[in-house]
């Protein structure tokens, strides 16, 4: 389903503030590939559900090439969103697919997955974000489940004055996205604004929000959000977020989840509420029993 029509969005009163704006840590990752993590461990708590955002963009084929081999998750979701290039996903569970172009892939690794995501091209523009979201401790070891979503299957909508959003996640306008969550009320847009537009998008105060803008420079209640910035949005000022383009369009991406309050402790690819969880994925992974 793909809604490409005249509609007007649920009006913003007043815009909530940008409370932090965080440029974000140049990392590698997997067997060596360079990137950008924009939400970082200090920051998890601050955006419960959200365990990472990592953006990467490059045309420097050694920056992507090596792409990230067998490697184990456990404990929480992926949700890997390429703009441009390919890669290659495969896991122990024996989904396959290919991203691509606007694609989506929505991954729930559970009680464990173990995949590789690697890149299938030699040359060109790789771009895209993998953004972490926690399950609620009930979901932790629940099955693993996998989805790919090509472009033209992810909901969109679109204003007469160009404003366009896609909806991975959530509801925007009245356009459910392609994933909704229970517990954690996940809403992941990606807004594309021309020059001298603006998008309201209601917030519900409890939900933890950011903005992560990567073309232009976008306005938030009167602070500019550089590209490659995002913005932490306070939870208390509004009914919603504003944004703003200035004279140059902006591309953006609005996430916004339910925080779950449970405890969260990180080894590496493990998520868990407890130590002695992340001893049972290490041990599990070791011993094979993880996938
Ligand atoms: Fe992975």
């Amino acid at each position: 389903m793909n809604s490409v029509t005249k509609r007007s969005q649920a009006p913003v009163s007043r815009s909530r503030s940008v409370e932090r704006l965080v440029a974000g840590t140049p990392t590698s990752d997997g067997a060596g590939v360079r990137l950008t993590r924009v939400l970082t461990q200090p920051l998890q708590h601050r955006l419960d559900p959200f365990l990472m955002l990592d953006a990467f963009r490059s045309d420097d084929p050694d920056d992507y090439i090596a792409g990230f081999p067998d490697h184990p998750h456990r404990g929480f979701e992926t949700v890997t969103y390429m703009i441009a290039g390919r890669l290659r996903h495969r896991d122990s569970a024996g989904h396959e697919g290919l991203l691509e172009n606007g694609g989506v892939q929505w991954m729930t690794a559970g009680r464990g997955v173990i995949h590789s995501e690697m890149p299938e091209q030699e040359d060109g523009v790789m771009e895209g974000f993998q953004l972490w979201l926690n399950l609620p401790a009930r979901d932790k070891m629940s099955p693993p489940w996998y989805r790919d979503f090509k472009a033209e299957e992810i909901p969109s909508w679109r204003r007469e004055d160009g404003v366009e959003v896609k909806v991975i996640a959530g509801e925007s306008a009245g356009v459910r996205g392609a994933v909704t969550r229970d517990a954690t009320a996940p809403l992941y847009l990606d807004l594309h604004l021309p020059a001298g537009t603006v998008l309201g998008q209601r917030l519900e105060s409890e939900l933890n929000a950011f903005l992560y803008v990567y073309r232009g420079c976008a306005t938030v209640a009167g602070t500019e959000v550089p590209e490659r910035t995002m913005a932490i949005l306070g939870n208390t000022q509004g009914d919603g977020v504003l944004i703003e383009a200035g004279e140059a369009p902006v591309r953006a991406l609005l996430v916004a989840g339910r925080p779950l309050n449970e405890p969260i402790v990180q080894y590496g690819p493990f998520v868990m509420n407890r130590e002695e969880e992340i001893y049972a994925a290490v041990s599990d992974y070791r011993e094979g029993r993880l996938a």
